[in-house]
């Protein structure tokens, strides 16, 4: 059976249009716990996993993931985006479904050695794109009660990757949703596999419905933003501060801890973490999504109880927000200052 065409030679590949789309590139990184032990794992060219029927991932979803990048500079060299942070996540995930965590330096380690063998793959410098890293880990084996599997795979392969919102820094619109993407005290902190399974709905409603992504919030008074899509939300206040949702039940974006901090430093404004009412919208000037696949997507307007509420410009991305899309990948592509300790190279 044949799952998966291989990449296009890299010579052939158009970087100014890539999608957000799977490409399986020459290598992966892939390890097994077995035995109460990780193996030292290594490279693989074999995209295709083969496991038991009875793999936990399949039944009780203990699957989870992470989301990281790679960047090109404009010297040719080729940068991580505070990849320990993905590590220290993971880690976290993990313990919420009781798998056993991939040391968090081999993690990083891991990431490199994905990166260094498919260096061609990572996009130009110029061209916005780059190369997107997905690690994973399930529960393997025979198994069928509702328990924690005995044996675990962890992978991480890649693909270039552009703009993951088709309009790039131009605004889109969003709409509220029915459906919550996690419980009060659920999964929603964990990047777990079950979490997306269930945004699909939601997910595919809004988009027939002609929005860009679901604002999803809080799942215990429906009245306060939690999550744009697969993104963090903030909003920009007339008082030059930074606004985020404050929540047991959203992931932790890295993008987000990123901004609260460049906000602060790097553009003088004041990092908010706190309440943000969906009946409350008009404090903001402008607003947006932040995290790894999305950037910054700045929203034009939020759809709830059938108004739609315009921050900034349907059409135009904002000031502020342009501002902190320039800071964030302008450190992200080498261009701008980093913060100590966020940019790890890649020796190639
Ligand atoms: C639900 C959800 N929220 C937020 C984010 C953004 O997180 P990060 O900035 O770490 O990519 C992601 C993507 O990882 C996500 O899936």
């Amino acid at each position: 059976m044949v799952f998966l065409a291989k990449a296009p030679a890299a010579s052939e590949i158009d970087w100014q249009n890539l999608g957000f789309n799977y490409m399986d590139l020459p290598y992966r990184f892939l390890a097994h716990y077995q035995d109460g032990k990780w193996d030292e794992g290594g490279l693989t060219e074999d995209g295709t996993l083969h496991i038991s029927e009875g793999s936990t991932a399949l039944h009780y979803g203990q699957a989870d993931f992470e989301g990281l990048k790679a960047y090109r500079t404009k010297d040719g060299d080729i940068q991580l985006f505070r990849p320990d942070r993905n590590a220290a996540r993971m880690h976290k995930s993990c313990e919420r479904l009781l798998m056993p965590a991939f040391p968090e330096d081999k993690f990083v380690e891991a990431v490199k050695a994905v990166v260094k063998a498919n260096a061609d793959y990572v996009p130009p410098y110029g061209t916005g794109g780059t190369l997107y890293l997905r690690p994973l880990m399930i529960g393997v084996g025979g198994n069928i009660g509702v328990h924690p599997a005995q044996e675990y795979i962890f992978t991480i392969f890649a693909m270039p990757v552009g703009a993951y919102y088709k309009g790039g820094v131009t605004p889109t619109n969003f709409t509220t949703s029915y459906y919550d993407r996690a419980a009060p005290h659920g999964t929603g902190q964990s990047k777990v596999g079950g979490n997306y399974g269930g945004s699909l709905l939601p997910g595919d409603e809004a988009h027939k419905a002609g929005y860009s992504d679901v604002i999803y919030l809080d799942p215990a008074t429906h009245t306060k933003i939690e999550e744009a899509g697969s993104a963090n939300f903030f909003g920009i206040t007339k008082d030059n501060e930074f606004v985020t949702p404050k929540s047991d039940s959203i992931l932790p974006s890295i993008t987000k801890y990123s901004l609260l901090y460049l906000a602060e430093h790097n553009l003088g404004m004041k990092p908010v973490q706190g309440d943000v009412f969906i009946d409350n919208l008009d404090r903001f000037t402008e607003a947006g999504a932040m995290g790894t696949a999305a950037v910054i997507a700045p929203i034009g307007g939020i759809e709830y109880q059938d108004n739609l509420h315009v921050f900034y410009s349907e059409t135009e991305v904002g000031p502020v927000t342009q501002k902190l899309y320039d800071t964030l990948t302008g450190i992200q592509f080498g261009d701008v200052e980093a913060p100590e300790g966020w940019i790890q190279k890649v020796e190639l």
